[in-house]
């Protein structure tokens, strides 16, 4: 048990993920970095110099590795503050619950449909389309939970130089993209709201999102 803010991230290795637990951890809440690959979040987590923060294998698609890892955070913490759904995944609440789904302007119906928009053009039909499914499992369950005091919001980072897709961060630079540290402010604003109240938005560091 402990009295710091437990805040789990998945996907926690590298890219956006990583750089949210520096960040959080840097704040004092104590940090839980899923990895799917065990070794490579235990590399992240040496390199970065991050003895304090837990690793635990979880890969979002499969149920036996979440319910590992809810069991390992039972055990270990006995609460669960804040989950970054920064892979994917659903888990559960305990003081300052909120969830933050890693969501994205790609997944903007509204963005879809308008010729002015920066993503009109874009064509990546599946990834769209799992980003507007969560966005609508944002929008259902925060009104699911609105009379309870736990928060549901998504994010979107814009675009952002990792190793996302595939290419290499200097690649995505060159088309545009942002830093990490850009790209996981509006989450950290989320993350360290101490009031708690956002629910059921999509935003990100320019303002709301058209969903
Ligand atoms: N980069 C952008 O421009 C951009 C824009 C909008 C939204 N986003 C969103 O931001 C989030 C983070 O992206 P990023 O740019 O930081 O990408 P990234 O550098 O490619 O990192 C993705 C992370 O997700 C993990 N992951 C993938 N599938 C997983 C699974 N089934 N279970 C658990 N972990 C899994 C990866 O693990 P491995 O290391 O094992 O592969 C990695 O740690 C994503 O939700 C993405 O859709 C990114």
């Amino acid at each position: 048990m402990t009295n710091k803010i437990v805040t789990l991230v998945t996907g926690g290795n590298r890219g956006m993920g990583l750089a949210l637990i520096k960040a959080l951890h840097a704040q004092g809440q104590q940090l839980i970095m899923g990895s799917r690959d065990l070794a490579k979040g235990r590399a992240a987590v040496e390199v970065a110099h991050l003895s304090d923060v837990t690793v635990v294998q979880l890969d979002v698609t499969d149920s036996q590795s979440i319910q590992a890892a809810v069991n390992t955070i039972q055990n270990q913490y006995g609460q669960l503050d804040i989950l970054i759904n920064n892979a994917g995944a659903a888990f559960d609440h305990h003081q300052r619950p909120s969830l933050i789904n890693i969501s994205s302007m790609m997944g903007s119906l509204t963005n879809a449909l308008d010729p002015q928009s920066s993503v009109y053009h874009a064509s990546a039909i599946g990834y769209q389309a799992s980003k507007a499914a969560l966005n609508m499992f944002t929008i259902q369950l925060a009104k699911e939970l609105q009379t309870t005091n736990i928060t549901v919001n998504a994010v979107d980072p814009g675009m952002v130089a990792t190793e996302f897709g595939g290419i290499t961060p200097e690649l995505a630079s060159q088309h545009g993209a942002k830093s990490i540290a850009h790209g996981i402010q509006r989450t950290i604003d989320l993350a360290t709201d101490t009031d708690n109240t956002t629910t059921g938005t999509f935003s990100n560091t320019d303002g709301p999102v058209a969903w």
